[in-house]
């Protein structure tokens, strides 16, 4: 298969980030080509210092069942979140609890974002949902208000992405409370998932907001703040009547008894936090800008990853995302590609923050491949 064939069949390629050993197949480099990943959304201070050896001492507990409700990660995530125990759900990841938010309403109607994150729409497939977009155009990916109230009241359930992944862009919170007034009226549940809300700049939770809309489910996810993305950690926060029915669909001890365990000193862990958010707060501006110097099209990002395309005249010069892409590749990084997003189909690539050092190498191989 000839390289141009391979960069424009979109069909096959991994539908995640990561997974270089595939790409690197693909693009017939060897096995042992080494890549750095910007493709994962991940905390580049994570995870914190103390988990591994704070993992040992708690291994004794393998041999036993954890507690079936989780009392104690779901008391440390609700004090962390000011709400109830009976609101929080413990989940393998945020993906179980997209796929639990689906759960509730199998066979029914769903309005999607377009682009947006690729499980929702695997989740209501598996849960036999029809699905609606509202598409979030280009340049700016924002969405048109009229459409989304109009699909809304057309559906079960509203999907959004709040920032959403893989624009980094933001529904504003007054377009979020006008969409919950209008579906209370209309039967409407919305779910938000929040996964990169602890990862983003400027941006509140809908935590609040909670109390004042019973149709509210927010998702949330533990992975990208804290980098443990093997260790599976997630739960959702809704009222106490949508948690209790959400739980009938959760598999019994979803979530190992070690992942449970780690919750609440993670979420104790303050001065993780505050290093977190001090690297956000100096690296996202920052790249933000030197992004947009290089020349690239950067969609204006409230969170740790940007996405990117060729500008106008660097296309016009055959610099493709596609071409981009292979570049960064043969160069040793590995961009998330965007052919399994809905709405960019590879047009697009995604690159994640990390430490200084890390961005300024994506920069210069960034410079490199455009030139
Ligand atoms: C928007 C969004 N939600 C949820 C998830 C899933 O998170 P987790 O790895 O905790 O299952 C991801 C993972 O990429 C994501 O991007």
């Amino acid at each position: 298969m000839s390289r141009q064939a391979t960069v424009h069949e979109a069909a096959d390629w991994p539908s995640h980030g990561g997974q270089a050993a595939a790409l690197l197949k693909r693009f017939g480099l060897p096995d042992d080509h080494v890549v750095d990943d910007v493709s994962a959304n991940l905390n580049p201070l994570g995870p914190p210092e103390w988990v591994a050896s704070w993992l040992v001492t708690r291994l004794g507990g393998l041999s036993r069942y954890p507690s079936p409700d989780y009392a104690s990660a779901r008391q440390a995530i609700a004090a962390h979140n000011g709400v109830q125990p009976a609101q929080v759900l413990l989940t393998n990841g945020g993906a179980e609890a997209i796929f639990l938010a689906t759960a509730l309403h199998a066979g029914g109607r769903a309005l999607l974002l377009a682009p947006s994150f690729g499980e929702y729409a695997r989740a209501c497939s598996a849960h036999r949902i029809e699905t609606a977009e509202n598409v979030l155009r280009e340049p700016h990916f924002a969405g048109e208000m009229a459409d989304l109230l109009e699909k809304a009241a057309n559906a079960d359930v509203v999907f959004l992405c709040r920032p959403n992944n893989p624009t980094g862009t933001l529904i504003p919170i007054d377009a979020v409370e006008t969409l919950l007034a209008h579906t209370r009226e209309t039967g409407t549940q919305v779910v938000v998932d929040e996964a990169f809300i602890d990862l983003s700049i400027g941006v509140e939770a809908l935590t609040p907001l909670l109390k004042r809309y019973g149709h509210l489910v927010l998702l949330r996810s533990m992975t990208k703040f804290y980098t443990l993305p093997g260790v599976r950690l997630g739960y959702v926060l809704a009222s106490e009547n949508i948690v209790a029915t959400m739980s009938h669909h959760q598999p019994p001890w979803s979530v190992n008894h070690l992942a449970a365990e780690l919750v609440a000193p993670l979420l104790a862990d303050s001065e993780f936090a505050r290093l977190t958010q001090q690297w956000l707060a100096s690296e996202q501006p920052r790249m933000g800008k030197a992004l947009l110097a290089l020349g690239l099209e950067v969609v204006p990002s409230h969170s740790c990853f940007f996405l990117v395309r060729p500008g106008v005249l660097q296309r016009e010069r055959g610099v493709t995302s596609a071409a981009l892409f292979e570049r960064m590749l043969y160069k040793g990084l590995l961009a998330r590609h965007t052919h399994s997003f809905k709405g960019l189909e590879g047009s697009w690539l995604r690159l994640a923050l990390r430490d200084e050092s890390a961005n300024n190498r994506l920069l210069k191989v960034l410079h490199d491949c455009l030139c």
